[in-house]
């Protein structure tokens, strides 16, 4: 079989950063063990909220297999691996005291991580709220700022002699947008979508604050999820409803984080919860903007839902990964243009793929052109964007591993890797090898 073709790639830096991202609750396991604490993700699947009843308990076991893992990544010749950190693995009830046995799976896989040559990259948030706090009120608290503030403080005075990248938060607009507005948990209010944004960016400045101080050197960012949301028809409330959702899902976090000020479509909505000296306690110098892409959202308006708008249907005919998102490369370079010319900043892509239904054949191997196709052409999208200008220093495929995919649990697959959920054994898909050439001839040049 020809070996599949490689993107351009000659508009990258020489320095240019090729890396696999992951998150904890998608992948670690270990739920009840060594005194992890609960999240709301366990109380998620535990009331059925996820498909196939799902629960992270088993995950990939990547808690007990983290050197497989980590061995794996060598192979593949990434030079970073993102990561994020379980919050009630390190402290069980959110405050309090620490966990010390929690701790020590980081150091571990820390360790294992620079023995091999791999910049850690740990990223402090990725879902995965203690319980405990959300007992508490979660992000609608505004005590929430400091627990969050507590917590990063104790991850950078363990860590922060060994690990130099970190990332506050990965797509606060995500969870923030899913936990109150969109999708299944459509269970709150305008005020508390209101309230979580804001303390979620005050917590944000809280933790680079932290992490400055307590790790000379640091390299920090935050991790927006941004893809261009369009209109599903022709008709001006549909291109309303688009804008008011791009403000939301876009802005609504980078736009104070990096430039001071609300976007004016929101500001009104959240001024009553803005209290004096609270905007430059958010805009706090950061080093790079972390952007996960994948693919436009379509959009249309709808009065009864609780912002104005909700999920449209795809126009006939746009091409769609398997698990139903559309693929387009342009829109990918397009969104790389907008984020540079907005923020200015440094970009780490930290997230893009495809995610599908992929099975090992007779001979047990996994075979998947689809998304070496679609990685060659979001890439070769990528190299268009640095050609014309966009300072983006660094690529992370979402992800190392077949892994929780959230709601749809275990059946959605976006990984490198396969893993047979039954016997946990990692089978390296074809678009593994095509990564690993690339970055061998990328780093060869
Ligand atoms: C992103 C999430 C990540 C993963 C991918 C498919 O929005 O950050 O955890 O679920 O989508």
């Amino acid at each position: 079989m020809r070996a599949p073709e490689l993107p351009p790639t000659a508009s990258l830096r020489p320095d240019f950063i090729w890396g696999v991202s992951t998150s904890a609750f998608q992948i670690e396991g270990a739920t009840k063990e060594d005194g992890r604490g609960r999240s709301i993700w366990d109380v998620y699947c535990q009331n059925g909220e996820v498909k196939n009843h799902d629960t992270g308990d088993v995950a990939c076991d990547h808690y007990h297999r983290y050197r497989e893992d980590v061995a794996l990544m060598k192979r593949l010749g990434v030079q970073a691996y993102r990561f994020s950190v379980a919050w009630p693995r390190v402290l069980p009830q959110g405050q309090g005291s620490a966990n010390e046995p929690g701790l020590a799976f980081y150091d571990r896989l820390i360790d294992e991580l620079l023995a091999s040559g791999i910049e850690p990259w740990l990223c402090l948030y990725h879902w995965d709220l203690p319980q405990a706090l959300e007992d508490l009120g979660g992000w609608m608290n505004r005590e929430s700022v400091a627990w969050f503030a507590h917590y990063a403080k104790l991850i950078s005075t363990r860590f922060g002699d060994r690990v130099r990248r970190f990332a506050t938060f990965n797509e606060p607009s995500i969870f923030s947008l899913f936990g109150h507005s969109l999708g299944k948990r459509d269970r709150s209010s305008e005020d508390n979508l209101h309230r979580t944004i804001h303390h979620v960016n005050l917590a944000h400045g809280a933790g680079v604050d932290v992490l400055r101080e307590e790790v000379p050197g640091a390299s920090i960012g935050c991790i927006h999820n941004c893809q261009p949301c369009w209109p599903s028809s022709g008709s001006e409330a549909d291109a309303a409803a688009a804008a008011r959702l791009d403000t939301y899902w876009n802005n609504a976090f980078p736009d104070p984080q990096c430039r001071g000020k609300y976007p004016s479509l929101i500001g009104p909505a959240i001024e009553p919860h803005i209290q004096p000296g609270d905007m430059a306690r958010i805009c706090r110098p950061v080093d790079w903007f972390g952007l996960n892409h994948y693919s436009p959202v379509y959009v249309k308006a709808q009065a009864t839902s609780m912002l104005g708008f909700e999920f449209g249907e795809k126009p006939a005919g746009v091409p769609l990964t398997p698990i139903g998102w559309p693929i387009n490369p342009d829109a990918f370079r397009e969104t790389l243009r907008i984020v540079h010319e907005r923020y200015g900043l440094p970009i780490y892509v930290l997230e893009n793929g495809y995610g599908s239904f992929d099975k090992p054949d007779e001979a047990g191997a996994v075979i998947d052109a689809e998304r070496i196709e679609f990685l060659r052409a979001y890439i070769a999208a990528m190299n268009a964007a640095a050609r014309s200008g966009v300072d983006v220093r660094g690529y992370f495929i979402w992800s190392l591993l077949d892994n929780f995919e959230w709601e749809s649990g275990y059946s959605n697959r976006f990984g490198l890797t396969y893993v047979d959920y039954l016997s946990l054994q990692r089978i390296p898909k074809s678009s593994f090898r095509w990564y690993a050439d690339l970055i061998k001839t990328v780093r060869r040049r």
